[in-house]
């Protein structure tokens, strides 16, 4: 496959183009892969409108991988991505701890039973291969970079790898370790931060105005950059492409169109929210993510209240209190994540809003 290189001292719409054509899209926007929020449906739309569709497949065993690339197939031509976390080393358990933080979360839902949080998470291994053999033409990571073995594979497949990055040095451990496109998520964005080492977010919470160009200047001649975080309108797509992008991923803006099909209250949220109602929390899951800072979430962020446990442990615990929100409809106990443009969502059907975005950026960029 030709390498795509020399994308960095490009004019931005030749830039935009020169990705379109290098990975068969219409539009230089990508769906950002959502776990639990990317259903084929938004895929279908995106793909269909030019932009490349995107699945989170953290929490999707194998036949789940297999079933939501063969949907998205089966109703569209267009082109999409699977996106895999890269596993943090297991964590360190502490039981005395963790019955403190049962109790507190006893206190938002349902009693949290002491063996919740043994549950093992989804194969690794195994969700790897569901994707290869899905084989899209582009996959993603997060949290890290592929193993080795996994990159080989990926080459000799030709399926090119988009790493997260939220720093200039992942960016440059990604390039080293072979991917071949680096998506800078800014500190803005809305779901999980990619950050490489579980514990480094909360030091390094870096805006996208100062990442992208940083990253652009770093490895750009070598691979394009897309950008993500805060980008909701024709604005700031047009100005990402200015700060050096050769695309950009939207996930917030995208949660409140039909096809996403989120729960109402989180839709109605977002539509709300300033930028200032969004919080960095480790409350839902243990790792680092922005979302409507809601009771729970400021609750959860009191210094009296026991620290989080690390990811995956918190997400087992506060699971119980997270499904009881959704089920009742409340967005105080809801995991609602949210970037920090949420108010910028609309309700348009994705590819009509994909389109015009584009169209609109194109005019700002002075097409
Ligand atoms: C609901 C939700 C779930 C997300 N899940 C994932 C995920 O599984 N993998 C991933 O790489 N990024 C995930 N993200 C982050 C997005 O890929 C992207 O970086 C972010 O949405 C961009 O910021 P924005 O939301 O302000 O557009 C998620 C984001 C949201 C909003």
């Amino acid at each position: 496959m030709t390498p795509l290189t020399n994308y960095r001292d490009m004019p931005p719409l030749a830039r935009a183009r020169a990705f379109c054509d290098a990975f068969g899209l219409r539009l230089p926007i990508l769906m950002a892969p959502m776990a639990g929020a990317s259903p084929a449906s938004l895929a279908i739309a995106v793909a269909t409108a030019g932009g490349l569709g995107g699945c989170g497949a953290l929490m999707m065993a194998p036949d789940a991988i297999r079933a939501w690339a063969g949907e998205v197939r089966a109703r569209t031509n267009g082109a999409f991505q699977i996106n895999l976390w890269i596993p943090d080393p297991a964590p360190e358990r502490d039981p005395a701890h963790e019955a403190r933080l049962r109790e507190f979360l006893g206190e938002w839902g349902p009693a949290v039973p002491p063996q919740i949080a043994d549950i093992p998470i989804l194969d690794f291994a195994a969700q790897c291969e569901a994707v290869l053999e899905a084989g899209p033409a582009t996959v993603s990571s997060i949290m890290g970079v592929y193993p080795p073995q996994v990159v080989r594979r990926l080459k000799d497949l030709d399926i090119r790898w988009l790493a997260t990055v939220t720093t200039v040095a992942e960016a440059r451990e990604a390039v080293a370790a072979g991917a071949d496109v680096i998506v800078a998520q800014g500190m803005e964005a809305g779901g999980h931060r990619g950050s490489f080492e579980p514990d480094r977010p909360d030091t390094a919470l870096i805006g996208l105005f100062a990442l992208l160009p940083a990253v652009v200047d770093a490895v750009g001649q070598r691979v394009p950059v897309v950008a993500a975080g805060g980008i909701g309108d024709a604005r700031g797509i047009a100005a990402a492409f200015i700060l050096g992008a050769s695309a950009v991923q939207i996930g917030t803006a995208l949660l409140r169109t039909p096809e996403a099909g989120i729960a109402q209250p989180w839709a109605d949220a977002l539509a709300e929210a300033q930028p200032e109602d969004t919080a960095p929390t480790r409350a839902f899951s243990g790792r680092l993510g922005r979302a409507i800072a809601t009771a729970y979430v400021k609750a959860a962020s009191a210094p009296e209240a026991p620290k989080p446990a690390p990811f995956p442990v918190q997400g087992a615990l506060s699971w119980l209190m997270r499904d009881a929100a959704l089920k009742a409809g409340d967005i105080d106990r809801m995991q609602a994540w949210a970037g920090q443009s949420a108010r910028l969502a609309t309700t348009e059907p994705a590819a009509d809003l994909l389109r015009r975005l584009w169209s609109e950026a194109q005019e700002v960029l002075g097409k």
